[in-house]
């Protein structure tokens, strides 16, 4: 049965009509037309399908809009601040750690939660929280690298403040 949500989506309110098992994913993809999201296995493994609910990392193909409330999310679109991109985007880029880019925006959602909670991982710890995330290129190292970049950007900003 439909029913009416009222979501809160990269700060702005969105309504859809729709049934409440359907994965958030399909809502983001579908109704809201936000495709950076990716879907990748649909099972809640591979990671492409990543946003972040409330702050925390979110497999939204395993969530259902019903699941939601009022918790905001944040999809990789509402990332960048006008034209200037996520630390942890800058930090891709840097590291070329994009190849064909499909699983790129959920492997960023988890890092910028990482970055913003973590700003003392090591690689070692950095790389456990990541490794929940599938990339077929294989490109690990870069994406590795440039997450290491994006957590010392922070670590290195807390001991400029005065
Ligand atoms: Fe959601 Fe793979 S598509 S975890």
């Amino acid at each position: 049965m439909h029913q009416d949500f009222k979501l809160v989506v990269n700060g702005r309110r969105r309504r859809t009509r729709t049934d409440a098992d359907r994965p958030l994913l399909d809502v983001l993809r579908e109704d809201f037309e936000l495709t950076g999201t990716k879907y990748g296995c649909g099972e809640g493994v591979c990671g492409a399908c990543t946003v972040l609910l409330d702050g925390v990392p979110t497999r939204s193909c395993i969530t259902s809009v019903g699941e939601v409330g009022t918790d905001p999310i944040q999809t990789i679109e509402g990332l960048a601040n006008n034209a200037e991109l996520h630390k942890v985007q800058l930090a891709l880029l840097v590291h070329e750690a994009m190849q064909c880019g499909y699983c790129v925006p959920g492997h960023i959602m988890t890092a910028v939660a990482l970055s913003r909670d973590k700003p003392n991982a090591t690689r070692k710890e950095i790389a456990n929280e990541m490794s929940e995330h599938i990339c077929r290129c294989c490109n690990y190292s870069s994406i590795l690298s440039a997450v290491e970049q994006a957590v010392a950007t922070d670590r290195k900003q807390e001991r400029d403040e005065p």
